[in-house]
């Protein structure tokens, strides 16, 4: 065992989340798991209870379950159960739809809600791509124009034209945390309204949605609130805003009364709101499942060591990479890191056929065109053996490369 090694098994044995890992399927010991920031880890639990909603409520209560299994309000009651993870009193959350979709019904929102004479939307210009797609077309359904923005410049393009802004909480590629209280802050000094996208914080760190005002949010449950592959995301929409909320996907799931069967759309209040059709409920109740593994956990313990893993992997590969090879793209600031650390390879090394060979090796990262290499650290699972081990892995493949 070298000096690493053995901070790494201390460290480990001093981590209060560590057996939180015995919750989840990662039974290999082969296997490190860095790409929870993009599909998290099944909870062992999980297969048991969706086996139930299929065999008994589905196959046995059929119809009955909508009431009886608490199908309908499945997805007012999950959000409600998300809501303490970033930040938002009950009544707020809603689940359902993809984040896509959910991102749409926000930045349409908040349009609605700002005067006409307000002719911009403010996008993060490193944004996942999903996000300006949509906002672009938002834009033009509202009579507005995007404007691309790099987070730091938002203060400054801020003002008088301003609708919304929407910004990511974390970068996917970079994994930079934005400064979200600052930001919004900044945006209502400017009488516009904040939109975030929390895919990459939500369950990863505290957000503090009601804290900082925050006006609309959207997340997805895939990654860090382990709720499998497309797992409906969330929709959070101020309780000041709620009442004059215009969706513009008013399905019959958000009328205030659905089984009146009425031509007239009249929209439920709170959260419901966000709601449009049937429930994916196989998915949904996953997630649901899924979400039992935060019993006694706060995100702040999880924020916590989050960035002691973070911090102990960029240790680990300026120690075990040979000098030159990576640069981290990772902010080392803590209060501008997020959950993962993203090293772009450097002198021309091919990173996708690095990230092949880590997984060949049993790391499992990601690679994101060009040259980025992505590692995500989930702290419910991930330990700090496993940072030791993924960076020493880096340090022998580079070494070869
Ligand atoms: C920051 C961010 N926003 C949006 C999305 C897209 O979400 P969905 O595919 O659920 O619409 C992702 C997916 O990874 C993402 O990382």
């Amino acid at each position: 065992m070298n000096d690493l090694q053995r901070r790494a098994a201390a460290l480990d044995s001093a981590d209060p989340l560590a057996k939180h890992r015995e919750l989840f399927a990662l039974d290999d010991t082969e296997t490190v798991y860095l790409d929870g920031n993009s599909l998290g880890a099944l909870p062992r639990h999980v297969p048991e209870r969706v086996a139930d909603v299929i065999t008994r409520q589905w196959g046995e209560l059929r119809i009955r379950s909508w009431d009886e299994s608490g199908w309908w309000t499945a997805p007012e009651r999950i959000g409600d159960r998300i809501a303490p993870l970033v930040g938002a009193a009950a009544g707020q959350v809603v689940v359902g739809d993809s984040t896509s979709v959910n991102i749409f019904k926000a930045v349409v929102g908040a349009a609605r809600l700002a005067p006409e004479s307000r002719d911009e939307i403010l996008v993060d210009a490193s944004t996942f791509p999903t996000d300006g797609y949509i906002a672009d077309s938002a834009a033009r359904m509202t009579g507005r124009r995007v404007v691309p923005v790099a987070p730091a410049d938002l203060p400054a393009a801020l003002g008088a034209r301003t609708a919304a802004v929407l910004v990511n909480h974390v970068d996917y590629r970079t994994g930079r945390r934005h400064d979200l209280a600052g930001l919004t802050a900044a945006a209502h000094q400017a009488g516009a309204l904040a939109v975030w996208d929390l895919c990459h914080s939500a369950g990863a760190l505290p957000v503090g949605l009601d804290e900082h005002g925050v006006d609309f949010a959207v997340g997805c449950t895939y990654k860090y609130l382990n709720g499998g592959p497309g797992s409906p995301a969330f929709l959070y929409v101020a309780e000041r805003h709620q009442a004059a909320f215009d969706s513009p996907l008013p399905g019959w799931n958000s009328h205030t009364d659905p089984f009146g069967m009425t031509p007239g759309y009249a929209p439920a209040d709170g959260a419901a709101r966000g709601r449009v059709g049937t429930p994916d409920i196989l998915s949904m109740l996953a997630l649901e499942a899924a979400l039992d593994v935060w019993e006694g956990v706060g995100v702040e313990d999880v924020r916590e060591k989050s960035l002691a893993l973070t911090d102990f992997f960029l240790e680990c590969v300026e120690t075990y990479v040979p000098e030159g090879r990576v640069a981290s793209v990772t902010p080392t600031a803590h209060e501008e890191r997020g959950s993962q650390v993203s090293l772009r390879c450097e002198d021309g090394t091919d990173a996708s056929a690095v990230m092949r060979e880590l997984i060949a090796r049993g790391v499992v990262g990601d690679f994101r065109r060009p040259d980025v290499l992505r590692f995500g650290f989930t702290p419910l699972y991930v330990g700090f053996a496993d940072a030791e081990r993924a960076a020493r892995v880096l340090g022998e493949v580079l070494a070869g490369a």
